[in-house]
C-alpha cells in the first residue's frame, strides 16, 4: 500500500507543517486499524512549533486535503490517522488484478540480468533429502526475481567431475562389468550407487584404493579417451534419474553447464594467476595465498597436476561474467561453503575483478529429523527414506491416504497427491528464514492445519470450487464495490493490495518464507471471508464472487512464486 504513504505525505506536506520525505518516512500502519491504516505522530514538530504534539494534530487534521481513497483523517493524543475508503480500495485493487491476472504486483523489466546457481548436486549418485533445501530456495529466488524484473539465467553446476568419477572408474573395473556402449548405455544411477558403496567399504580394508581412485580421476582429467567413455556413461545415468526428479519437482534450469564444462577453461585461469605471481607453492600444491584476509589459501591444483573445486568455480564466474554479464550471480549453497565462495571472491578480487563482490552466497541451515524424540541430522523415520525420490514417495502415499478417505473419486489422485505431497515438503523447507535449520517430521509437513503447504493449497482449492459451483464467470462491471467493504472482505483485500511490497521484500532479502507467510496470510483471510461472508446464493453472490475470482489469482501466483502447485481440486 506504498502509493497510499506517498499519496498521504504529499497531501501533508501541502499544509507546509511536514517535508513530504520526513513524513512518508514517519506514517506507520497501526497493528489495530481502530487507529486508521495509516498512522503520522507529530511529536517531531513539537519543538520548532513550540506546541503540544495533541494540538498540532488537532490544528493539522482539518487543513489536510483528504487524497483519493482516504476517507477521513483523525487528530487523537498527538497522531494523525488516516482511514482507507473502503471501496476505493476494492475497487482499485480489484480492477487491478483483474486487468494483469497472475503478473499483478510484478515489476516490469529492469534491465539487470541475475545468474541463479541452485541445486548442484554431486553427481554419480543419487539425490539426497538434503538437496530438497538448494533445489526449493534457489528455484522460488529464481521465479521472485523475475517477478521483480530480472533476466534470470538458472544455473545447474553439476558436480560432474572429481575424485568420485575416479571411485566409480576404478570399481566398475575391479568388478570386471563390461564396457561395451551397449552396456554402457542401460547403466542405472541405482547400480552406480552400489558401485559407490562397494567402493567406501573395500577402501575401509585397502586404503590404497583411494590414490587409485585419485589417480583414476587425474588420467581423465589428461584426457585418456576409455576413463572418458566411461564418465560419460556414469553422468548420462545419473542426469537421466535427475531429469525425471526434477519434472516431478516442478524445477526447471536453464543450463546444466556442471564442473567438467570448464575443465577447458581452468588452464587460462591458472596461466593468468601465474603471470600475475599470484601462484604459490605450498605442501606441493598450487595455491593462492590469502593471509591478509586471515583465510586458509584456496587450493588451486594438486600435486598431480588436477585441479580442484575452486578452480572450477573461478572458471565458472568468470566465464559467466563474459557470458551473460550479470549484475549479481548467486550460489544457493549449504552454509558449510562459507569459507569456499569467501575464498573464491578474494581471489577474483586479486586477479582484479571489479566484479568479485557481486558474487552472493546464499546459504542455508541444514534438514532435521525426529528421532526418538530428538532433533537430529540424517535419516528420515520411514528408514531408508534418505533419498529425496523415497521421500517424495512416502509422502505422496501419506496425501494418498487422506485422499481415499475424503475423496475417493477424484480424478489423477496420484498425481494430485504427489503434488501436494512436494509442495508440502517444499512450504516446509521453505516457511522460515533460510538459515534455520528444518525441523522435519512428516506429521506437521503434511498436516492440512497450521503453516503447512496443504493448508495453503487447500485454500487455493476452496476457492477453485467456489468458482466451479457457481457454474459462471463474473466480471468487473457486475461488482457493486460497496459490497465488498465488510470487515471479511477488507482484511482480505488489504492483504491483496500488498502483493507488490511482499514481492519486493522477498526479492531483496533472497528470503522465499516472506512469500510463505504472505500465502498463509492470504489463505487465513481466504477461508475467513468464505465462511463469515457467504458466497453463492447471497444478494452479493456476483461482488463476493468476483472477489474470490481475484484471490484465486492472487494465490495461484504466490504458489507459484513458491515453486508449489496450485492444484485446483483435492
Ligand atoms: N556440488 C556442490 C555440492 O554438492 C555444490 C555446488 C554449488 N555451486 C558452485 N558453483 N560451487 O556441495
Amino acid at each position: 500500500m506504498n502509493s497510499f504513504n506517498e499519496e498521504i505525505a504529499k497531501a501533508v506536506a501541502e499544509t507546509g507543517a511536514f517535508e513530504k520525505e520526513q513524513a512518508q518516512k514517519l506514517i506507520t500502519v497501526p497493528p489495530d486499524t481502530e487507529h486508521g491504516n495509516f498512522t503520522l505522530p507529530c511529536f517531531v514538530l513539537a519543538r520548532t512549533l513550540h506546541k503540544a504534539p495533541k494540538q498540532i494534530a488537532e490544528e493539522l487534521a482539518p487543513k489536510i486535503e483528504l487524497p483519493a481513497g482516504i476517507s477521513k483523517v483523525e487528530a487523537v493524543a498527538g497522531y494523525l490517522n488516516f482511514f482507507i475508503d473502503r471501496k476505493f480500495l476494492a475497487s482499485s485493487i480489484l480492477e487491478k488484478i483483474s486487468a494483469d491476472g497472475l503478473n499483478y504486483g510484478h515489476a516490469a523489466s529492469n534491465g539487470k540480468v541475475i545468474c541463479i546457481d541452485y541445486s548442484s548436486p554431486n553427481i554419480g549418485k543419487e539425490l539426497a533429502f538434503h538437496h530438497l533445501r538448494s533445489t526449493m530456495i534457489g528455484n522460488s529466488l529464481a521465479r521472485i526475481y523475475k517477478a521483480s524484473g530480472y533476466k534470470v539465467e538458472r544455473i545447474n553446476h553439476l558436480g560432474d567431475w572429481g575424485t568420485a568419477f575416479g571411485k566409480l572408474i576404478v570399481m566398475y573395473l575391479r568388478e570386471n562389468l563390461p564396457t561395451d556402449q551397449e552396456t554402457l548405455d542401460a547403466l542405472t544411477v541405482k547400480e552406480l550407487n552400489v558401485l559407490y558403496a562397494s567402493f567406501s567399504k573395500a577402501a575401509k580394508e585397502e586404503p590404497s584404493l583411494e590414490d587409485e581412485a585419485r589417480s583414476a580421476f587425474s588420467k581423465l582429467e589428461k584426457g585418456d579417451a576409455f576413463y572418458h567413455k566411461l564418465w560419460l556413461a556414469f553422468r548420462a545415468a545419473t542426469l537421466k534419474e535427475l531429469m525425471r526428479i526434477y519434472k516431478m519437482m516442478g524445477v526447471d534450469f536453464d543450463y546444466y553447464t556442471g564442473e567438467s564444462f570448464y575443465e577447458d577453461k581452468m588452464p587460462a585461469v591458472i596461466d593468468q594467476l601465474r603471470q600475475m605471481n599470484l601462484l604459490e607453492r605450498s605442501e606441493e600444491r598450487d595455491v593462492v595465498k590469502l593471509d591478509e584476509y586471515k583465510l586458509n589459501p584456496c587450493l588451486i591444483r594438486k600435486s598431480d597436476g588436477s585441479t580442484l573445486y575452486a578452480t572450477r568455480d573461478l572458471a565458472a564466474a568468470i566465464y559467466r561474467k563474459k557470458e551473460y554479464n550479470f549484475d549479481k550471480c548467486l550460489y544457493v549453497v549449504d552454509l558449510g561453503q562459507a569459507l569456499h565462495f569467501k575464498q573464491v571472491k578474494l581471489v577474483l578480487k586479486k586477479m582484479g575483478f571489479d566484479w568479485y563482490d557481486s558474487l552472493v552466497h546464499i546459504p542455508f541451515g541444514v534438514i532435521l529429523n525426529l528421532i526418538d524424540g530428538k532433533w537430529e541430522k540424517g535419516k528420515t523415520r520411514t528408514g531408508t527414506a534418505s533419498l529425496l525420490r523415497d521421500v517424495i514417495e512416502a509422502a505422496q502415499k501419506k496425501i494418498l491416504e487422506f485422499i481415499d478417505q475424503k475423496n475417493p473419486e477424484l480424478e489423477n489422485k496420484e498425481l494430485i497427491a504427489r503434488q501436494i505431497g512436494i509442495s508440502a515438503l517444499t512450504f516446509n523447507d521453505l516457511k522460515n528464514h533460510r538459515l534455520m535449520d528444518v525441523k522435519f517430521d512428516w506429521d506437521s509437513a503434511l498436516s492440512f492445519e497450521g503453516a503447512t503447504g496443504p493448508y495453503v493449497q487447500n485454500a487455493h482449492v476452496r476457492l477453485c470450487s467456489i468458482m466451479r459451483k457457481a457454474g459462471y464467470d463474473v466480471a468487473l462491471q457486475d461488482v457493486q464495490f460497496e459490497q465488498l467493504t465488510d470487515d471479511h472482505a477488507y482484511e482480505l483485500i488489504k492483504f491483496l493490495a500488498q502483493k507488490s511490497d511482499r514481492i519486493r521484500k522477498a526479492c531483496e532479502t533472497d528470503e522465499p518464507c516472506e512469500l510463505a507467510q504472505y500465502a498463509l496470510d492470504i489463505a487465513g483471510a481466504a477461508h475467513k471471508f468464505i465462511h463469515e461472508d457467504r458466497v453463492l446464493g447471497s444478494a452479493e453472490e456476483k461482488s463476493r464472487l468476483f472477489l474470490v475470482k481475484c484471490t484465486q489469482i492472487v494465490l495461484e501466483d504466490v504458489l507459484n512464486l513458491l515453486g508449489l502447485f496450485p492444484v485446483r481440486n483435492m
